[in-house]
């Protein structure tokens, strides 16, 4: 079980505005705490521009999280994942989460806009109570992600 008081920052574009504000609204699991990083409002907004400040948040404070939400994820992904301490997982299931926590040590999670209600309830659930596996082989992977010089 992940440790408590884990902090979650979560951002969007326009088309994740949505779901972000009603993650906003339900609220997460007790212990936890988690910070809006935008937009304020449906207004059209670059993604990249709400990404960049939370990988910074992630960069400062190791232990927490992050949510990302665009219209598919994908754009997010992609640019999240520029930064070399993010792992960030573009996910559609449960399943996909806590494979993202145990096997990728994810530490930002990546979603779609068209995703249920409940589904991604399950999902920020997983996310925040998985851990990163302790088998050796799942740090020895992610090292080797680590590992790739900047080119
Ligand atoms: C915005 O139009 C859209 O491109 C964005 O939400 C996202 O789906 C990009 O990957």
């Amino acid at each position: 079980m992940t440790e408590m008081n884990t902090v979650l920052y979560i951002a969007s574009d326009h088309q994740g505005y949505a779901l972000k504000q009603k993650l906003l609204t339900w609220g997460i699991d007790d212990g936890h705490s988690i910070i809006d990083l935008g937009p304020d409002s449906p207004d059209a907004v670059d993604y990249p521009d709400f990404l960049q400040p939370l990988v910074m948040r992630l960069k400062e404070a190791p232990k927490s999280r992050g949510i990302l939400i665009c219209g598919t994820g994908i754009g997010m992904s992609i640019g999240a994942n520029r930064f070399p301490w993010i792992r960030a997982a573009l996910c559609r299931s449960a399943d996909d989460v806590q494979s993202a926590r145990e096997h990728n040590n994810a530490n930002v999670l990546c979603l779609g806009r068209d995703l249920s209600d409940d589904r991604v309830m399950t999902m920020v659930r997983v996310f925040l109570s998985t851990d990163f596996s302790v088998e050796e082989r799942h740090s020895r992977r992610v090292q080797k992600i680590s590992a790739v010089p900047a080119c």
